[in-house]
């Protein structure tokens, strides 16, 4: 009698904890709404806000990019429109260009694109080309590979992504790949055979897109912000970061992706030309370079992570 009451009692409290349990889960799912907004953007509660071709259409991807297919341009009709709302879809759902309101999320789209935007421009200096060839930020977008490679990139000492024979590792891409580790590690991130095909972001915009967007999502190391993070407010600065100058913003988002290379070397060309991009893609969308935001370069930063080894942009097509 007494066991039997004993389990009686044990039954109870199971079935107390699972209604507990029961209750919590439909209450964090009931907080969580998440919305579908088609291929674009489905299954996440960024997809409840508005969506990248909502307020990115693709004229304007023509205004950003407005030089790219023209005769002296040496990617000719290979970028597009379709293959970067393609390849934002894998992302969207993570907050890519729909984290916060209108105004971030526009803000968001011209600070990736400025990267791009500067990284594959044909007009390295901001110099010497006047308005009839619409001036040095026209020209986005104008490569999707190095053209003349000095060498092979080929780190034959990492183990993890030994390099494939008879395969180069030169820059390609949106924000352009250099080394077979960060061919290694980034086709992982994007379930692409990069390591064995490298020329897939030489040959597919969307791939290109693709593996530019993952590398804005994602961390270099654990413990530490993406450039979409530092950039829509999703990081806090600890007191060594504040120390080390490194703030919430655009400058800070040239820090995660190029560390040193081009961090806290004062107002230098390659730094004041990535964000020139981003200010200009500002302009032409219509949001106005008077809303940059806080923090827009990182003359005066410490790298996230010193430079020890050739970093993922340390030679630039
Ligand atoms: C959706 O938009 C609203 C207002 O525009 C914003 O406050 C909210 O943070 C956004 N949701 C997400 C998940 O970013
Ligand atoms: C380019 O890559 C995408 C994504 O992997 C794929 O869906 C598409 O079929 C590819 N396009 C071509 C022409 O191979
Ligand atoms: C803060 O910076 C100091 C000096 O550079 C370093 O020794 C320490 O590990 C850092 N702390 C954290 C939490 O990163």
């Amino acid at each position: 009698m007494a066991l039997r009451k004993k389990m009686i009692v044990l039954v109870l409290l199971l079935l107390a904890a699972a209604a507990c349990t029961i209750a919590g889960a439909s209450k964090t799912k009931k907080s969580e709404k998440v919305c579908d907004k088609g291929w674009e953007c489905k299954g996440s509660v960024y997809c409840c806000n508005q969506t990248i071709s909502d307020f990115f259409q693709v004229y304007q991807f023509e205004n950003l990019f407005s030089k790219r297919n023209t005769p002296i341009a040496h990617a000719v009709g290979f970028w597009d429109y379709q293959a970067f709302i393609t390849a934002s879809a894998d992302y969207q759902p993570l907050g890519f260009g729909t984290t916060g309101g209108k105004q971030t999320q526009m803000q968001e789209v011209a600070a990736f694109l400025g990267h791009v935007g500067s990284k594959t421009s044909c007009k390295k200096h901001n110099r010497g080309y006047g308005v009839a060839t619409g001036g040095p930020l026209a020209w986005g977008l104008c490569y999707n590979k190095e053209l003349s490679p000095s060498q092979s990139y080929c780190d034959d000492t990492n183990v993890d992504y030994p390099c494939t024979p008879g395969v180069d590792y030169y820059g390609r891409g949106a924000l352009p790949l250099y080394w077979n580790y960060n061919y290694g590690s980034i086709g992982d991130g994007i379930k692409a055979d990069l390591l064995n095909h490298p020329e897939n972001l030489e040959q597919n915009a969307t791939i290109a897109f693709q593996a530019a967007i993952y590398r804005w999502m994602t961390p270099m190391k654990k413990k530490q912000p993406s450039a979409h993070d530092v950039f829509v407010g999703k990081w806090k600065p600890t007191k060594n970061d504040t120390l080390a100058k490194r703030l919430p913003g655009f400058g800070a988002t040239m820090n995660v992706l190029y560390g040193d290379v081009i961090c806290g070397q004062g107002y230098i060309d390659s730094m004041n030309n990535i964000v020139s991009h981003y200010q200009y893609y500002l302009d032409l969308m219509g949001v106005g370079r008077d809303i940059s935001g806080d923090n827009l370069d990182c003359a005066e930063q410490a790298a996230f992570n010193p430079s020890y080894k050739p970093s993922l942009t340390s030679s630039s097509a």
